[in-house]
């Protein structure tokens, strides 16, 4: 079987692209990731991926915190697409992605979320799930669509919120739980055990991208 070409989105430190690229290295997800990408130039996913010898990208400044121009994103879809992705992951890519984008893609970007969609969507769940006293939040792995964290669920992961968590003590039991999820969808994705809106080994082939 041919591995699934990945491309990895993140702003952030990149613990679940270096969980995912692990795997991957084990042999236990059988993919290839043919691009790292952030919006951010100095985001520490792309010194992770630069230290693995994978190939990045790193957006122009935007001028907005919470999307990108629509030509920067539009590079940054090139780019993938030159990439021959054909499975997106967003592990903790901060900007919502505009719809010139999503229909190029659509139905082949995947996004992990730190709570149980969908309680607790947008920015820092595991301190929405404290505020709201609940005594079990988790993790998410779903589908991208134009809503915010709104698209469908394909996994979810338990996770116990214990009396005396602090943010950082929950955040990091949630990041645990993500790091065994996100690969174990992508292995599944892969291997076509989990369906695809749209597969893309359908016709005799990938995506054409
Ligand atoms: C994760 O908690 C993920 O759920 C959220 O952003 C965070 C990214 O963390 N979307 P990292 O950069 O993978 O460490």
């Amino acid at each position: 079987m041919k591995p699934l070409k990945l491309g990895v989105l993140g702003s952030g430190k990149g613990s679940n692209f270096v969980a995912l690229a692990e795997a991957i290295s084990q042999g236990e997800v059988p993919a290839e990731i043919v691009l790292v990408a952030s919006d951010l130039a100095n985001a520490p996913i792309l010194l992770q991926a630069r230290e693995r010898g994978l190939p990045t990208h790193a957006c122009r400044a935007s001028s907005y915190r919470t999307k990108l121009e629509p030509e920067i994103e539009e590079e940054l879809a090139q780019t993938l697409a030159k990439a021959q992705a054909e499975l997106l992951v967003l592990a903790g890519y901060m900007r919502v992605l505009k719809k010139p984008f999503l229909g190029r893609f659509g139905g082949r970007i995947i996004n992990i979320h730190p709570s149980l969609l969908p309680s607790f969507p947008g920015l820092k769940a595991w301190e929405q799930a404290l505020q709201a006293r609940v005594t079990q939040t988790g993790c998410t792995v779903h589908w991208v669509d134009e809503t915010v964290d709104g698209g469908t669920v394909i996994r979810q992961f338990k996770v116990s919120v214990h009396p005396g968590d602090t943010a950082e003590s929950l955040h990091a039991r949630i990041q645990e739980a993500e790091h065994r999820i996100l690969p174990e969808v992508v292995r599944d994705l892969a291997i076509g055990k989990i369906p695809w809106p749209e597969d893309p080994r359908k016709n005799g082939g990938r995506w054409k991208v």
